[in-house]
């Protein structure tokens, strides 16, 4: 990896917006996204930032729970919006928000929100450094902050997990 990409890079640069419609493919029998495709689709939101901010390709190596606060109907738009919230090492954590925009009513609301973690990755199984990223809003540094309190508790969790298998 070239120096260039540790250059720290702000939060706008890699900020990405997915749009999609929803399909009867999409839907349950209550014709209601189905939360698995939704669930798909924060994974490629997320990533799309990632990629950018890291300029490597990721893998996913984990996602925080879930909430599905509305249910989204076939035809309904679906607006997801990602951005890095901070950088570790190898890994980053990206927050994923989700709106669904009824285009006749015109109007929008929170679906769901979710913070994913991407580990950076050559594609021979080393991971490689990813650039610090600058928050430059007062919400860009809360994300910053809130994104290192969560990291301790996965960490707290994972540690918890491996000493339970032992
Ligand atoms: C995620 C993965 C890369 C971690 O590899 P590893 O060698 O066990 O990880 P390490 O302990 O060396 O940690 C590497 C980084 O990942 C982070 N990490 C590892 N597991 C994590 C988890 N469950 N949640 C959040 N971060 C995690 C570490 O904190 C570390 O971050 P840092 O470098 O910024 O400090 C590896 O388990 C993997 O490749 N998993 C499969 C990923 C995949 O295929 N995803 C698609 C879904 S199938």
């Amino acid at each position: 990896m070239s120096d260039d990409n540790l250059t720290p890079r702000p939060v706008r640069d890699s900020q990405s917006e997915m749009t999609e419609i929803v399909l009867p493919n999409d839907a349950n029998p209550l014709v209601a996204l189905l939360g698995g495709r939704l669930m798909h689709w924060i994974d490629l939101a997320g990533a799309m930032a990632a990629h950018r901010h890291s300029r490597s390709y990721v893998v996913t190596a984990s996602v925080d729970h879930i909430d599905f606060l509305v249910p989204v109907r076939v035809g309904d738009l679906v607006i997801l919006r990602s951005s890095v919230n901070r950088v570790f090492h190898t890994s980053m954590e990206v927050g994923v928000k989700v709106w669904v925009e009824n285009y006749i009513a015109d109007t929008a609301q929170h679906v769901a929100s979710a913070y994913l973690t991407f580990v950076s990755t050559d594609g021979q199984g080393h991971h490689l450094k990813v650039a610090p990223v600058i928050p430059e809003t007062e919400e860009q540094q809360r994300r910053y902050e809130d994104a290192g309190r969560r990291r301790e508790i996965r960490r707290a969790e994972l540690d918890r997990r491996r000493k339970a298998k032992k």
